[in-house]
């Protein structure tokens, strides 16, 4: 008998690149579902937002993923007319859409993508000295998951150190795992030392621009979260004899946990990560 297709959408603006579809596809081919996964381009406003969403699920839409610059407003709209995990209640911020008795309900799991993806690579995160940069969305989302993840010790270093150190104040405020004197924060220029591992949590991959990072800044790991372009951050570190990592795998590891929250179905990650490499 054929299944009923389950239909999800990646809401965004711009959308025409998004690799999600094809990265659930490979999902469903692994759990033998049957999925539509489209891209929902978006006017970038508030009420075409929630107008999407509401025809999608009111048409019978199991899963929406949410991508910039949505992810907020998302978390909004979850907040006054629906329910929130805690990941996405300390993120401020919603990648995940779904039901739960009738109510949209909106996860983050793009914090655990990156924990997953870290852990796949075998980097022994536990006890670890880490050094987050970035004080913006994309850093708010991981703070949380690397907590939980029993690093040692996180530094929060940004451009502007005033805003490391209002994040930290409102991520403690928003969770009582966080505390904020378990977190140091500072301008990135003045990061020095030695880490265990080196996060880029900045945008600044799409600018062009490069970080001020001092001489003296060494790490054994380091991860850039942008993925699909030359990074210099990873470039520096490399030739420092660093083992780094683009977050491809955090988006593919992000993708199998809303996948997970969807069809209750878990990804086989090494199998799923071969197929969408072999594709490329
Ligand atoms: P995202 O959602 O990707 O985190 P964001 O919330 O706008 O985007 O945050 C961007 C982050 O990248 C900030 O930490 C920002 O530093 P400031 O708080 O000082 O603005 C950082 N960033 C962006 N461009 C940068 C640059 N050219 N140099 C250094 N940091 C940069």
């Amino acid at each position: 008998m054929k299944q009923t297709t389950i239909h999800f959408i990646v809401i965004g603006n711009p959308i025409a690149h998004s690799k999600s579809p094809e990265i659930h596809q490979v999902f469903a081919a692994q759990t033998e579902l049957d999925i539509s996964y489209q891209r929902q381009y978006c006017p970038d406003d508030a009420e075409s937002f929630t107008a999407v969403v509401e025809a999608f699920f009111h048409g019978g839409g199991v899963g929406a993923n949410v991508t910039v610059p949505f992810k907020q407003v998302a978390y909004d709209v979850c907040l006054t007319r629906g329910g929130l995990s805690e990941h996405a209640k300390v993120a401020g911020a919603v990648n995940t859409l779904l039901t739960k008795d009738g109510a949209l309900y909106g996860d983050n799991t793009d914090g655990q993508g990156l924990v997953n993806h870290m852990t796949r690579l075998g980097w022994p995160l536990a006890g670890m000295r880490v050094a987050l940069l970035g004080a913006g969305g994309a850093a708010r989302g991981v703070v949380l998951p690397l907590i939980q993840a029993s690093i040692g010790e996180l530094t929060i270093a940004n451009r502007t150190p005033s805003k490391a150190e209002t994040l930290v104040a409102e991520l403690s405020a928003a969770s009582p795992t966080i505390n904020k004197h378990d977190i140091n924060t500072c301008a990135t220029a003045e990061l020095t030392g030695e880490f265990d591992l080196i996060i880029n949590a900045t945008s600044i991959g799409l600018s062009g621009d490069t970080l001020p990072l001092a001489d003296n800044l060494n790490c054994h790991y380091a991860y850039d979260m942008m993925y699909g372009r030359e990074l210099p951050f990873l470039q520096h570190f490399a030739a420092r004899k660093a083992q780094i990592s683009e977050g491809y795998g955090m988006l593919i590891g992000q993708a199998a946990l809303s996948f997970e929250r969807w069809t209750g179905h878990p990804i086989d990650m090494a199998q799923a990560t071969a197929t969408l490499k072999k594709q490329h």
